[in-house]
């Protein structure tokens, strides 16, 4: 009660708004194009809902995927596309990004349909980031992977002991996905990125010691290593014993990723975001944490300035709607300048180095004006450095910062998503 009491306090603070509240109110055709009228850049992502298995601890939006469903959503998703090509023209495309649920499940279903058709409409001034599972990365799989314009690729990897891989009920051992990494990772992308789990249940600290020494050894370009979250509408989140207390997790957790920081640091990676190390020397692959994006497909996002929505998380229905000529946006939220700000601060906090001037340029104020005194306590606390236009977080703040900044993210989307996944049209959601 106390962590909710504060939580909400918090947040009104940052943005000045005593509720925040989702509702079903579609965006007109118009408001949209006064939107993007003074947007020049955006990003892309594309949402594929499908999954060969399902693994009882993931809290995104898919389903088992089925030949027909995957075929009607690609005329839906292009048909989605269709609707944005007039207030997109002239915009110039910077980032386009492909997650899920499970991207490689389409190869040969469709999604080269899909990205052939942005490619022929939109300004793409960009290649193609994608997930794919382990299990899909055949030879000619990557082939065709390479072949649609692929050229930053991530693999979930989860872990590098079998009995984590069980736990996680991952089809796949150790050996089986270490010559699936090789195989990935010795073809022309410019980056194969792998995500991994720690803090698993009754993780030691030799074996994230092992996992990342793993990583390294292989030659994997960038590793993404995330903490394990519970997310209480998961099976797993409901079966396994709770985590005991708040503060122990995030010390727990701070220990896991100084090892991983120790051997990345020494094998000449950088950090690229909170969680991510990536190679000298190699351009980082990352999801969503443009500015500005448009989000296509079940459960996709986007984020117009003064907008947010979000598109219907059930498949069927978001098929129905684009065939009827209607929208599939769900939920949407107009955002109030404060709020704008927090988000885009949010976000410069993930990638762990900004510029005032970046914020100055977007909101026309001084960002010192605005967060210049936050800035000043965290940098005599050593969580960052505050130069005249960069600020950049230490490895201690990395963490910390984003561990207090999760603490209300996971609140927000356990909601949002939980509530999503078991109403296709949910009048309203307030936190
Ligand atoms: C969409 S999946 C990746 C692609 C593909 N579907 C797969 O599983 O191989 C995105 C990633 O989110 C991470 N993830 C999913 N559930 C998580 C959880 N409960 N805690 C931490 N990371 C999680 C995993 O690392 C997973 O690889
Ligand atoms: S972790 Fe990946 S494969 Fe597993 S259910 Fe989630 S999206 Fe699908």
């Amino acid at each position: 009660m106390l962590s909710g009491f504060l939580r909400n306090k918090i947040s009104r603070h940052f943005t000045k708004q005593d509720e925040i509240i989702f509702n079903h109110n579609i965006p007109s055709y118009n408001s949209l194009a006064k939107n993007f009228s003074d947007i020049n850049e955006l990003g892309l992502y594309l949402h594929v809902p499908f999954c060969t298995n399902i693994c009882p601890y993931c809290p995104y939006n898919k389903e088992i995927f089925r030949e027909d469903v995957c075929r009607n959503y690609v005329h839906a998703v292009l048909k989605e596309i269709d609707y944005y090509i007039p207030v997109l023209k002239n915009k110039t495309v910077t980032s386009f990004y492909i997650g899920g649920g499970t991207p490689t499940t389409m190869l040969g279903k469709g999604i080269e349909i899909i990205i052939n058709h942005i490619y022929k409409h939109f300004n793409m001034n960009c290649f193609v980031h994608m997930e794919s599972h382990p299990n899909h990365l055949t030879f000619d799989n990557l082939g065709i992977i390479e072949s649609i314009g692929v050229k930053y690729l991530s693999i979930g990897v989860e872990a590098l002991q079998d009995r984590h891989l069980k736990t996680l009920e991952r089809p796949y051992t150790v050996k089986d996905v270490k010559k699936i990494i090789e195989r990935a990772v010795s073809r022309n992308f410019d980056c194969v990125n792998i995500d991994l789990i720690f803090d698993l249940p009754q993780q030691s600290e030799s074996e994230i010691e092992q996992a990342g020494k793993d990583i390294v050894k292989l030659g994997v370009h960038q590793a993404a290593t995330y903490p394990f979250f519970r997310f209480p509408y998961t099976r797993l989140g409901k079966e396994l014993p709770k985590e005991g207390n708040v503060i122990g997790t995030m010390f727990r957790r701070r220990r896991l990723l100084q090892i991983l920081e120790d051997i990345f640091y020494d094998s000449d990676y950088y950090r690229s975001s909170v969680w991510a190390f990536t190679k000298k020397g190699i351009d980082k692959y990352c999801s969503v944490t443009v500015p500005l994006y448009l989000g296509f497909g079940a459960s996709g996002s986007s984020y117009l300035r003064d907008i947010f929505y979000v598109n219907t998380f059930n498949v069927s229905e978001y098929i129905k709607t684009l065939n009827e000529a209607r929208s599939p946006v769900a939920l949407s939220i107009e955002l109030s300048e404060d709020m704008q700000m927090a988000g885009w601060l949010y976000w410069r906090i993930y990638e762990t180095q900004f510029k005032k001037s970046d914020f100055q340029q977007r909101f026309n104020k001084a960002f010192n004006e605005i967060y210049g005194s936050y800035m000043k306590i965290l940098s005599r606390l050593g969580y960052l450095r505050n130069g005249k236009d960069q600020i950049r977080l230490t490895d201690k703040g990395a963490y910390w910062i984003h561990a207090f900044e999760d603490y209300f993210s996971i609140n927000y989307i356990n909601k949002l998503w939980g509530t999503s996944r078991n109403n296709a049209w949910p009048e309203k959601v307030i936190f």
